[in-house]
């Protein structure tokens, strides 16, 4: 029996850190870690679904553990891990992959939009969000804390258990996306139409959690805006200044509102100068805290005893699968 209910969230790694994942991600998990029994990996089995250099790989994964760790997951209140250490997930994912239909499978935003003008996109890319499906299933996840783009992928894991447990019986937890009030989805500085993303080949338009402050300070002062020089929250025709208040709102103490009576009657460079100190300075506290981490002896504990918890869990719900679906011996 759950004694709390359960969160959890992955990242992949599949270039450094965003301050997109910290704002729609990770933030939450630190918030979120307080109330709940709490869960955060890397999902470098996710990163897989495109070309990898393996040297680059495996050090970013370390990476992505400090930085998580930097930005405020506690290890004594979350269970963090590294999802290919598990091999129980892609095995339940291979039982969830009977239970969806190619179509269904096929209609997810994120394979249409990677696969297009691909011809040779891997299976991984279509079964990825069934993968993804198989981490937040095999430990009954309650809440999944994810930025907007991925609630599709959330939505079809409660469906895939939905279906599951009509079938043979209760099995999984329902899961729910959390995404923040704002649905906030932190768009690329330079073309502010597209989301912020480290697979993106857009450094100028995309602000790395290992940034320096004066880059961060460049990046955000030449940021993509329009020329009405008003500071309004108008997502559809006004994307840049909107995308840099939702930074603003997401880092600071000032919500939208606030933030539009603060800066009413001033021009977009001062305003641009206040996201940029706020954003930098927010980012260089995380960064002293990754310093003094990344070479610690301490990542090894956290992951060993994390990987010992999940693995547990996922053999247990793999067993009570195999055993629904008529796989077992006795
Ligand atoms: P990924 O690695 O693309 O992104 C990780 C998380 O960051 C959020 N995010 C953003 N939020 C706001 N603005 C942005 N510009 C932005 N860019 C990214 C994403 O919504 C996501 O929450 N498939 C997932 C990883 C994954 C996962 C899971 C997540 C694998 N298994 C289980 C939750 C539960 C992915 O590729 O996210």
């Amino acid at each position: 029996m759950k004694e709390k209910k359960r969160v959890l969230t992955g990242i992949k790694p599949t270039g450094e850190v965003t301050l997109g994942n910290y704002i729609g991600a990770i933030k939450q998990m630190v918030k979120l870690q307080n109330e709940y029994e709490s869960y955060i990996f890397v999902a470098d089995l996710h990163a897989l679904t495109i070309p990898q250099d393996p040297k680059e790989l495996k050090e970013r994964i370390k990476k992505f553990i400090a930085m998580y760790i930097a930005c405020g997951i506690d290890p004594n209140k979350s269970t963090i891990y590294i999802q290919s250490e598990n091999e129980y997930i892609p095995a339940i994912s291979y039982l969830l992959e009977c239970s969806t239909s190619y179509g269904e499978a096929s209609r997810m935003i994120q394979f249409k939009e990677k696969s297009k003008n691909n011809a040779n996109f891997s299976v991984g890319l279509l079964t990825y969000p069934i993968l993804m499906a198989a981490d937040i299933l095999y430990c009954d996840s309650d809440y999944v804390p994810v930025g907007i783009d991925q609630k599709q992928h959330v939505e079809l894991a409660r469906n895939i258990a939905e279906r599951f447990n009509k079938k043979y019986g209760e099995t999984f937890v329902l899961p729910e996306p959390l995404t923040t009030t704002e649905g906030v989805k932190i768009k690329d500085l330079k073309d502010p139409s597209k989301k912020m993303s480290k697979s993106e080949d857009s450094p100028a338009g995309v602000i790395g959690m290992f940034d320096s402050k004066e880059e961060i300070t460049k990046k955000i002062m030449r940021a993509t805006t329009d020329s009405d020089n008003i500071i309004k929250y108008d997502m559809e025709n006004k994307p840049g200044i909107s995308n840099l208040l939702n930074i603003a709102t997401s880092l600071g103490d000032l919500s939208i509102a606030e933030l539009e009576e603060k800066f009413k009657n001033v021009g977009y460079g001062e305003f641009k100068k206040y996201v940029a100190e706020l954003t930098a300075n927010h980012i260089e506290k995380i960064q002293e805290k990754y310093n003094q981490l990344i070479n610690s002896e301490e990542l090894e504990k956290i992951l060993n005893k994390g990987i010992e918890k999940s693995i547990k869990l996922a053999k247990e719900k793999y067993e009570v699968m195999k055993e629904r679906l008529g796989l077992s011996r006795n």
